[in-house]
């Protein structure tokens, strides 16, 4: 049985956002009526980012960044979210932006951090290396964000296994569909618990457990 610890009205969440938005869609479909956070606007660091159209289908106001490494400008432009995931944004946070949202700013990141993260890690390069280095597992990783690149405490991870015969983009896809499902549950049980101001730890168990639960209602 849940019980609602915050505000009686679904936390606003700002998705930042470089690329075609299939985890904004993500968000945006799987929050679409929960009681505990809603997407409440999109921001992003190009104005020909694909996941821009996604937000306008499903009405969520946008902004685009006229400069991407202006901390005030992104604060300004979150807004009054209590809640900030970078959701396939390529761009550095200023460490100023960083520091005004600190532990309330999370990522996602296509492997399972520490391993193949940091600078330059993004995208199919993150694929090949796994591949490369011969890893027998790879997955997702939902993460605070700090002044490091990919270091900021994990949240949660959930693993996929790296099949004989996988290729760069068999991979990507095996990974992308588990983050399409982990990142709507970490921001809604981060939500669902006022945002802490501490970092958290959730495991994956306890996350599936609330998706059975909401699938059940
Ligand atoms: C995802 O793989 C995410 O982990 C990474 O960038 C990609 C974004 O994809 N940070 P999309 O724009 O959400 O489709």
């Amino acid at each position: 049985m849940y019980t609602v610890t915050s505000s009686p009205q679904p936390l606003p969440v700002a998705v930042l956002v470089s690329g075609g938005g299939t985890n904004l869609q993500a968000l945006i479909d799987a929050l679409r009526g929960s009681p505990f956070a809603r997407v409440a606007r999109v921001v992003s660091s190009r104005p020909d980012a694909g996941a821009l159209e996604r937000s306008r289908r499903a009405g969520v106001p946008v902004t685009v960044l006229a400069d991407c490494a202006d901390a005030r400008e992104i604060v300004a432009a979150v807004g009054d979210a209590r809640l900030v995931v970078l959701a396939g944004y390529v761009k550095r946070v200023p460490p100023a932006a960083v520091a005004r949202l600190r532990w309330r700013l999370i990522n996602i990141h296509p492997a399972l951090l520490p391993a193949f993260g940091g600078p330059g890690m993004y995208g199919r390069r993150v694929h090949e290396a796994v591949l490369a280095g011969g890893a027998t597992r790879s997955g997702a990783t939902v993460h605070y964000v700090d002044e490091e690149f990919d270091r900021g405490p994990i949240i949660a991870q959930w693993p996929v296994p790296v099949r004989a015969g996988d290729t760069r983009d068999s991979l990507a896809a095996r990974v992308l569909k588990v983050e399409h499902r982990l990142l709507p549950l970490v921001v809604e049980e981060l939500a669902r618990r006022g945002v802490p101001s501490e970092p958290v730890k959730i495991a994956l168990e306890e996350l599936t457990t609330l998706e059975r639960w909401n699938g059940d209602e």
